[in-house]
């Protein structure tokens, strides 16, 4: 049906005003024509359906209206179909996988207490400055095998992908577009230079190089260069970026809760997934009909843009009560939650993003009693239509002295992943 209210989800001003807006969408209909052609689903049972059956709902690009004069190969993970999509997503899974990911934990909490470390003295940080931007791009180059010296640039390179795929502004975005060259040429170094080493780190690198397919053909650099850059580094890093602004923030402004998780860290991964459903990082993406078809009984014609409404569907009253609310006792609904999406394309990043929000919370908790805001803190949100985070996040804190385990103290930090189930 055509929406009862006035949204475009391509909008960041209007984005900004969703939870004004939304509530009222979800509650009318459960498939909104936003504009002629474009289909918005703000329901959870709906939204999941479309994310199961990714024959009827094939990907769409992230820039859904443009034009697209990309050849099929040429598409990153997130926005590309199979047989494509098969192939590269089980190198993505090898290379993040569980085991692999778990294997990493002891570096990734070390990195987590030496960024706390360098503020907890003061009382007061931007944690995101000083610690969801530094964190993932740590990270994220160690997995991905980036040089250590090239990695302060990571984070920037991340930003520019956005802002190349993003930004609404032509000539905004061909500045991003141009600025990502000199990188992208020293990720083509990389790839080069791995290639004709004799020496195999465990890292995504390596993995990209030595896949062949059925047919013994490996994958060009310039695809490797595809989903090093837009998959690995884009995904991983701004996603986790905004998860910790996301995180922190609402710790900040529930009153009480930050101690109580402080005092019980078993609510530590409760507290992780209610950030993502309360404040979804990525509010929204799209899938294409390559027929017609319907959904909740509204029509549907091949070629429209569905929109994944997550942003509206973790909200959604019969599945997560009181919505805005945010709630680290929600039990198995939380398991429900679509910040990392549902189905075939899943992120395949989940775990070690639900990891790196575990530990990053627990090195906070460790060091820094009575989070709150910073007097005069005002929240503003990455100016992009999907994705959600605050630009910075001022907050003050009482210092805790460090514990005589010092860097050491992991072992409550643990995200046991078999805690939430992913579709
Ligand atoms: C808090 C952090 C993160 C959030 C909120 C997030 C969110 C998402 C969402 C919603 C999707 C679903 C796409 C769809 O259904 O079309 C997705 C897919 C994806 N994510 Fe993440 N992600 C995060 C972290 C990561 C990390 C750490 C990586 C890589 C290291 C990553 C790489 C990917 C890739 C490659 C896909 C495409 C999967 C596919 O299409 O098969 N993400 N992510």
């Amino acid at each position: 049906m055509a929406s009862p209210v006035a949204y475009n989800p391509f909008d960041p001003e209007q984005v900004d005003r969703q939870e004004e807006i939304l509530p009222t969408l979800r509650q009318q209909c459960p498939v909104a024509e936003l504009m002629p052609g474009v289909f918005y689903v703000t329901r959870h049972d709906e939204l999941t359906a479309v994310s199961r059956d990714a024959d009827r709902f094939n990907q769409a690009p992230f820039r859904p209206l443009d034009e697209d004069t990309r050849r099929p190969d040429e598409l990153q993970l997130g926005e590309s179909n199979p047989p494509g999509h098969t192939r590269v997503r089980k190198i993505f899974q090898s290379v993040l996988s569980p085991p692999r990911v778990r294997a990493i934990e002891p570096r990734i909490a070390r990195v987590c207490a030496e960024l706390v470390d360098g503020f907890a003295a003061r009382g007061s940080a931007d944690l995101i400055a000083e610690l969801g931007r530094p964190l993932p791009a740590q990270v994220i180059g160690h997995l991905a095998g980036i040089p250590e010296t090239d990695r302060g640039y990571l984070h920037t390179y991340s930003d520019l992908v956005v802002a190349s795929t993003q930004e609404q502004d032509p000539v905004r975005r061909q500045v991003a577009e141009d600025a990502l060259v000199d990188f992208d040429a020293r990720l083509l170094d990389l790839i080069r230079e791995r290639r004709t080493s004799t020496s195999r780190p465990d890292d995504a690198l390596s993995a990209f190089v030595d896949y062949r397919d059925d047919d013994g053909e490996a994958l060009s650099d310039e695809k490797i260069l595809l989903h090093l850059s837009k998959d690995m580094i884009t995904g991983g890093i701004d996603t986790t970026t905004h998860l910790v602004g996301n995180l922190f923030y609402d710790l900040a402004i529930t009153p009480g809760l930050y101690e109580r998780i402080r005092a019980d860290r078993s609510l530590v991964p409760a507290a992780v997934e209610e950030s993502l459903r309360r404040r979804p990082v990525v509010s929204c993406l799209f899938r294409r009909p390559p027929a017609d078809t319907e959904i909740a009984g509204t029509p549907i014609p091949a070629g429209s843009v569905v929109v994944l409404g997550y942003a509206s569907a973790n909200h959604d009253e019969s599945v997560f009560p009181h919505p805005e609310v945010f709630d680290v006792d929600r039990g198995e609904a939380l398991r429900r939650q679509l910040g990392f999406g549902w189905g075939v394309h899943l992120c395949v990043g989940a775990s070690l993003a639900r990891l790196e929000g575990a530990l990053v919370l627990n090195a906070v908790l460790d060091r820094c009693a009575n989070l709150r805001l910073a007097p005069g803190f005002e929240y503003e949100r990455v100016r992009f239509f999907m994705m959600r985070g605050p630009v910075r996040l001022d907050v003050e804190f009482d210092p805790v002295p460090q514990s005589p385990l010092g860097l050491l103290g992991t072992s409550k930090a643990r995200h046991d992943d078999s805690e939430i189930v992913t579709p």
